[in-house]
């Protein structure tokens, strides 16, 4: 079982679609295992997204993530991180298979409404820096047998 790492960013909940968004992974069997809205300051967005500094979009994707609160989650699943990369879709929402969340709600890069871990390095990198260990609950759904074979 993986467990990863999503960011509903400020344009989710200024938009009203927080409910819609998290129905998404919820309908596709995740289980949502930590779950919290929060305002980020600069420096844990800048530290969430490090591996972009010095990019031309850094200050405005950093000012974008600062502009208003965010819902973080953890979702666990099998395969959870390419499942969820996939529900998501491309960066770019133009360029995204209809269907993900991306497509069917977004039309430009710097509002591209959902962030999740790209692979199990990240996840567990970002998993730590927005929860702490006691912030996951760990419990069974009764639904599970009828997701999970
Ligand atoms: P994320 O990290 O937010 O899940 O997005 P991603 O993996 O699909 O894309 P990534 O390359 O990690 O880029 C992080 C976020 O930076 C903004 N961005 N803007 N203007 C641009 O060319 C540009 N490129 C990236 C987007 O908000 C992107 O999600
Ligand atoms: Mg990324």
């Amino acid at each position: 079982m993986e467990r990863t790492l999503i960011i509903l960013k400020p344009d989710a909940v200024q938009r009203g679609l927080v409910g819609e968004l998290i129905a998404r992974f919820e309908r596709r069997g995740l289980k949502i295992s930590a779950l919290k809205l929060l305002s980020v300051s600069p420096e844990l967005a800048r530290r969430h997204y490090a591996e972009h500094e010095g990019k031309p979009f850094f200050d405005g994707l950093i000012a974008y993530i600062i502009s208003s609160p965010v819902v973080v989650m953890a979702a666990d699943g099998p395969g959870a991180i390419g499942v969820v990369r996939n529900t998501v879709g491309s960066t770019r929402p133009a360029e995204a298979t209809p269907g993900s969340i991306r497509a069917d709600f977004g039309l430009m890069v710097g509002r591209n409404l959902v962030h999740a871990s790209d692979s199990p390095e990240s996840a567990a990198r970002e998993l730590a820096l927005w929860f702490a260990a006691g912030d996951f609950a760990e419990y069974v759904r009764a639904i599970d047998t009828w997701i999970l074979e």
